[in-house]
């Protein structure tokens, strides 16, 4: 069995947050922003629009794309670090959302990396019979838990989501069958402090907002992103000349050069949405697969690879056949 791709589809909010809008809040500039990230806007939530709002229509846009019924999904698994409340999940908000009540909905907490934890663990679920059809979605209001008079991380993140659906289907299991190949996850808590929010309901009863130690995380973030695409590289029989498309988290532009340089994927096959997107961390990978989707680029066939690492640490990625 593989858990084969049926559609993608995302969603942002209507509100365009650009760099020079943001050089009127921060001592910042549109100059300093897109050379050390390459990031020229982001979209920022509404007041009263939630997570599992952009959620419900990232997976309904990914469910039309399918062209199947929300009705035949009996998996939600949802990767957010911003969920509507402590609980209950932001998955089963959009379970209800979509007027669904078999099967089953819950949250997957990886941070940036969520995308693809939520993918291996929907993978593994539909591998192992369990469940038939998946939708795996990132989501993600981060402007919530952003301290806007920080300017070393205001300026790097935005608001988003994005989603899959995903099939069990019986393979040959040869390289060439669509579906997922390969998963690779991995994490170390020894750099919790590097990036995280410094609230929660447990340590203080408060949302918290996000800090960050940027130059650490740029310091160990290629080294972890290559070990872990080798990984799938090994894994799965294949090298950099086999992948069409190299779908990363959407960080920093230069970490994502550095790591395709590093990998030897051409630049030509590197999928960029972080100059308009900004880091919409768990959201980040689907919403650039449904631009690369929508536009034409990631055909039926083609070698896909995704890519993510963020708080925690936490890192993986996710090699599939379109
Ligand atoms: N505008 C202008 N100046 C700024 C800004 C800003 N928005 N932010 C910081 N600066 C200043 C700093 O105050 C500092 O000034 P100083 O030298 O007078 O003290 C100077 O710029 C250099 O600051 P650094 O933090 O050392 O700058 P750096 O070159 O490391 O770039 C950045 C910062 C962009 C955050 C970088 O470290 C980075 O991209 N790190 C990776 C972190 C990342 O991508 N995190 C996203 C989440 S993690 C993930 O998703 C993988």
């Amino acid at each position: 069995i593989r858990s084969v791709v049926l559609g993608c589809g995302s969603y942002l909010p209507q509100r365009v947050l650009t760099n020079a809008e943001l050089a009127t809040k921060v001592d910042t500039s549109d100059e300093w922003i897109v050379q050390r990230t390459g990031i020229r806007e982001r979209h920022i939530a509404a007041e009263g629009e939630f997570t599992s709002h952009l959620a419900i229509h990232a997976a309904n846009a990914a469910l039309a794309h399918a062209g199947i019924d929300a009705q035949s999904i009996d998996l939600i698994v949802l990767a957010t670090s911003t969920p509507d409340h402590t609980f209950p999940a932001t998955a089963v908000a959009v379970q209800n959302g979509l007027g669904i009540t078999h099967g089953a909905a819950f949250d997957l907490q990886a941070v940036c990396s969520g995308f693809v934890f939520a993918l291996a663990t929907a993978d593994n679920f539909l591998r192992s019979g369990a469940f038939k059809r998946a939708l795996v979605i990132g989501a993600e209001t981060f402007s919530r838990i952003l301290d806007w008079t920080d300017r070393g991380t205001c300026v790097l993140f935005g608001d988003g989501a994005g989603a899959v659906v995903l099939e069990a289907q019986e393979q040959p299991g040869k390289p060439s069958d669509r579906g997922i190949l390969t998963t690779h996850l991995r994490s170390d808590g020894r750099h919790q402090s590097k990036l995280y929010v410094d609230g929660g309901p447990s340590s203080t009863r408060t949302v918290g907002y996000l800090r960050m130690e940027g130059r650490e995380v740029f310091k160990h973030a290629v080294g972890m992103i290559t070990d872990v695409i080798v990984d799938a590289f090994n894994a799965s029989g294949t090298s950099a000349d086999d992948i069409n498309w190299f779908v990363p988290h959407q960080a920093n532009k230069r970490i994502i050069d550095a790591s395709a340089h590093k990998l030897h994927i051409a630049p030509e096959k590197v999928v960029l949405t972080v100059d308009r997107h900004g880091n919409t961390s768990a959201a980040s990978i689907p919403l650039a697969l449904s631009v690369a989707v929508a536009d034409g680029r990631i055909k039926s066939g083609d070698l896909v690879l995704l890519e993510a690492m963020g708080g925690g640490f936490t890192w993986g990625s996710a090699l599939v056949r379109w």
